[in-house]
């Protein structure tokens, strides 16, 4: 599609659009599931290395980390970290939260609802809510 073609849409069409694909990116996984495709993708894209396939911290990448991954499926240890921090962890670094280095930032991977959706899914992988 060339620009002016595009631009000759009226806005209220494109607004439409975009609210459409928007709700198609971020429909539930499976129905009544509590997080989106998009944050399941994102967790098995970027998180599983370290943080494990079973989501337990035991990634093929921990043999030699000096600090091991957090366990998420922990419903304890999750528990005890409120929402904020563990965006924070996750969009600035285990280093912004006072935690391991080895911990990466991705802010500069996912935006701030990205992140928010994975905060989500991650409450989904504890079965805890924030107890802060
Ligand atoms: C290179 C390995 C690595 C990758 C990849 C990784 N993490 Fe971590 N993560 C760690 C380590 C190590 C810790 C433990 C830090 C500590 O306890 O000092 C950690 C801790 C955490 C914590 C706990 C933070 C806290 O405040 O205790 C969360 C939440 C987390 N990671 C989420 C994620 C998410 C979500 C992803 C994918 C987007 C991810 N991690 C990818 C290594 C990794």
């Amino acid at each position: 599609m060339n620009t002016n073609t595009r631009l000759r849409i009226p806005a209220f069409v494109s607004t439409a659009a975009l609210l459409a694909a928007g709700f198609l990116a971020s429909a539930p996984a499976a129905a009544g599931a509590p997080y989106t495709e998009g944050a399941l993708r994102n967790y098995n894209t970027y998180c599983v290395q370290c943080h494990g396939v079973n989501r337990n911290g035991r990634g093929v990448n921990t043999r030699d980390m000096a600090v091991q991954p957090r366990d998420h499926s922990d419903a304890k240890g999750m528990g005890d970290i409120p929402d904020e921090e563990i965006a924070h962890a996750i969009k600035d670094g285990g280093l912004a939260v006072n935690k391991s280095v080895l911990m990466p930032a991705w802010g500069n991977v996912m935006n701030d609802e990205e992140i928010k959706e994975l905060v989500a899914y991650l409450r989904y992988v504890c079965n805890c809510g924030s107890t802060k």
